[in-house]
């Protein structure tokens, strides 16, 4: 199998643990094993006896039983847990594409959803633009339906969005389900943010909504756990996910016991692990308002409803490419330009969920000062 760089994760292998200031990752503060173990009586010294042996590779049965009770109508049974999202994209997008299929990915979106299926031979690939329409991020639903073709196979879909932000409403997620349920599509649904609600709107898990969707759940992002590397499919289409699972055995086996166990803890804390993150998010957005208040000039802020990134547009008159070397070069500090996911475009992706953003923020301030980009 060829298949092009992976151009977000090149950028960071470069920078993310050497620039000081990271204004734009997409995870969640994360914490210590001892901070995650003392929100359990006991589990710091069940956590010691933890065997070390192979798991099983669906994933532990208590684990399974945990994610599922995210979902409204999920039992074990539904989920196979995967060493990360990432895992979980690869075995499904392999096993699920083939010679003469055509897939319609939303975009921008996370470069696994969409290159697997450029990898695939004679595999058609269209992609559902998330659109600026001046103020926020918007989709079009009739532009969804006029990509559709008789060989569509998979809508691949990323909601709570990375970069834009973007998130399906309620009746949104219904609607999507509803028109993959007529044309007879697979919703291949990335919902790694979910959990993050900061309109007050729960949103719904779509394979809860559409039986041939499969649901990518993840301890990285929302719950801070990106280390533990647990990530999850949730779906009622059981022959699809024995499928992945016959993947899995060439990729990762099972997944790690210790993070098993971790995972665990953290989801019978879901509800505290998830509130910590969006009050950090919510701080950190305080800060951003009144940051982008200063510079109307240089920036067209885009607002957040769900997750901890948004994707906003630069209006300095230098390439975003240029800008976001110059911050990471003169000041450490690290953004995310668009030209990483291939789009035209002077945007640049802000992350909102680490506890030392307004420091970021007052490095790239200071930067935005000494460049004389600040009048
Ligand atoms: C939308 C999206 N999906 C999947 C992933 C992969 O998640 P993980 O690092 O847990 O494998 C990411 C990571 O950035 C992401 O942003």
């Amino acid at each position: 199998m060829k298949i092009n760089d992976f151009r977000l994760e090149c950028y960071f292998e470069k920078y993310e643990f050497t620039a000081p200031y990271l204004l734009t990752q997409s995870d969640c503060e994360s914490m210590t094993t001892k901070e995650l173990l003392s929100l359990e009586p006991g589990a710091e010294e069940a956590y010691l006896n933890q065997w070390l042996g192979y798991t099983e590779t669906w994933g532990d049965p208590e684990l399974r039983e945990k994610i599922a009770l995210l979902y409204k109508n999920m039992t074990a049974e539904d989920v196979l847990v995967f060493h990360g999202a990432q895992e979980a994209i690869f075995g499904y997008m392999n096993v699920m594409l083939n010679e003469g299929d055509h897939m319609i990915a939303m975009y921008p979106n996370y470069q696994s959803a969409y290159e697997i299926a450029k990898s695939v031979p004679n595999c058609e690939l269209s992609l559902w633009h998330i659109r600026d329409d001046g103020t926020k991020w918007v989709v079009d639903f009739d532009e969804l339906e006029a990509l559709i073709k008789p060989n569509t196979k998979i809508i691949a879909i990323n909601s709570p969005n990375n970069p834009t932000g973007y998130t399906f409403t309620n009746e949104e997620i219904k609607k999507l389900c509803e028109i993959c349920r007529k044309h007879d599509i697979y919703l291949f649904s990335d919902e790694v943010y979910k959990g993050l609600e900061l309109d007050g709107d729960k949103r719904d898990w779509m394979a809860d909504h559409y039986e041939k969707c499969a649901s990518l759940g993840v301890m990285s992002k929302a719950y801070g756990l990106a280390g533990l590397r647990v990530g999850w499919l949730v779906s009622k289409d059981h022959e699809t996910l024995k499928k992945v699972v016959k993947f899995k055995h060439y990729m990762s086996i099972c997944d790690s016991a210790p993070a098993e166990f971790l995972a665990k803890v953290a989801l019978k804390h879901s509800d505290e692990l998830l509130e910590r993150s969006k009050n950090i998010i919510r701080n950190n957005m305080k800060i951003a308002d009144e940051f982008f208040d200063r510079y109307p000039y240089l920036f067209e802020k885009k607002p957040i409803t769900c997750g901890p990134v948004a994707y906003h547009k630069l209006l300095v008159d230098m390439p975003v490419k240029e800008f976001c070397q110059l911050a990471v070069d003169r000041k450490g500090v690290l953004l995310l330009p668009s030209y990483i996911y291939e789009m035209d475009g002077q945007y640049f992706r802000m992350g909102y969920g680490r506890k030392n953003m307004p420091e970021s923020l007052a490095k790239f301030e200071e930067f935005l000062i000494e460049e004389k980009f600040a009048r």
